[in-house]
């Protein structure tokens, strides 16, 4: 049996669904999404995504076409074509089809948003690149300062993932003013001292599902946590540095640009947060 995809209201393969290019996603980017990971057929931290959805939509101005109830059940009908599979889902909210192109929204005839949602295989992350660590490249964060909303107008984050690999890295660690944000679709943590250090919620990052879970798991483990500003400087002499993100969980970097991080190998803190994060997973299903 072929996927299908949920587009407004139906669900349909993907080779029969069709979107107008007068939809304002289409011309402006206008719209927001989400990126939630299916364990053993269960969409994980759910809930958070859905607020973070809602949070989005509140930052654009866009009324949230579906209640939760109605998120959950598609998330439940697509997870359900491959039960039990570890899956990708996607969900997508546009403003939606209008007659003429026009930038402003509320003169135009206010369309109906677009609803679109997709469930794909997660491809397991690299186990290689868990066990080496990784290298990331700086780069200027040459975003808008909008951050903190998941906006579907994603071409800053793209030409900057771009650059880092065609340098050899695989994640932009984005540095504003001296200060590193985040990456280009991670946040990142540092370990100095035995502290676990992130930058606090701000407009310069996106508020990631993975970065408030490791905060509550190293809470309950009485790691000591800080949530302040971090200089590239303090990053390139911490102990330990990692990447986070839905799909790529907790990744450990060894490398900053030229810059060996510690011993060059993934540290005591991201084995322990890596074992955390697992048996968390795993008692979900429990
Ligand atoms: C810019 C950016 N920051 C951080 C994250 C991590 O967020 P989450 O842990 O919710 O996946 C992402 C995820 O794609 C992202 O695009």
């Amino acid at each position: 049996m072929m996927d299908s995809i949920y587009l407004n209201g139906a669900y349909l393969p993907l080779s029969e669904a069709r979107i107008s290019p007068m939809d304002r996603g289409f011309l402006f980017g206008d719209g927001v999404y989400e990126v939630i990971p299916v364990y053993a057929g269960k969409a994980f931290r759910l809930d958070e995504h859905l607020k973070r959805l809602q949070f989005s939509l509140d930052g654009i101005q866009l009324d949230n076409p579906l209640t939760t109830e109605a998120w959950q059940e598609v998330c439940y009908q697509l997870i359900q074509q491959h039960p039990g599979a570890d899956q990708n889902l996607y969900l997508q909210v546009t403003r939606g089809e209008v007659t003429t192109r026009d930038h402003s929204f509320r003169r135009q005839d206010a369309g109906t948003p677009t609803v679109f949602a997709m469930c794909s295989p997660l491809k397991a992350p690299d186990k290689e690149l868990f066990e080496k660590g990784v290298r990331s490249v700086t780069l200027d964060d040459i975003r808008w300062q909008y951050c903190h909303l998941k906006v579907i107008s994603l071409i800053s984050n793209v030409l900057l993932r771009q650059q880092a690999e065609d340098a050899g890295g695989v994640e932009a660690l984005l540095v504003r003013d001296g200060w590193v944000t985040e990456g280009s679709a991670s946040n990142f943590f540092m370990v100095q001292q035995g502290v676990l250090v992130t930058p606090p919620k701000t407009h310069q990052l996106l508020p990631g599902i993975t970065r408030d879970l490791i905060l509550e798991l190293a809470e309950e483990a009485r790691i000591p946590v800080r949530e302040e500003a971090v200089k590239l400087e303090t990053l390139l002499r911490a102990d330990e540095v990692w990447l986070t993100s839905s799909v790529r969980e907790i990744l450990p970097v060894t490398q900053v640009d030229d810059t060996v991080i510690a011993d060059g190998k993934p540290g005591p803190l991201w084995h322990k947060l890596t074992q955390l994060f697992s048996e968390f997973k795993i008692n979900l299903h429990r």
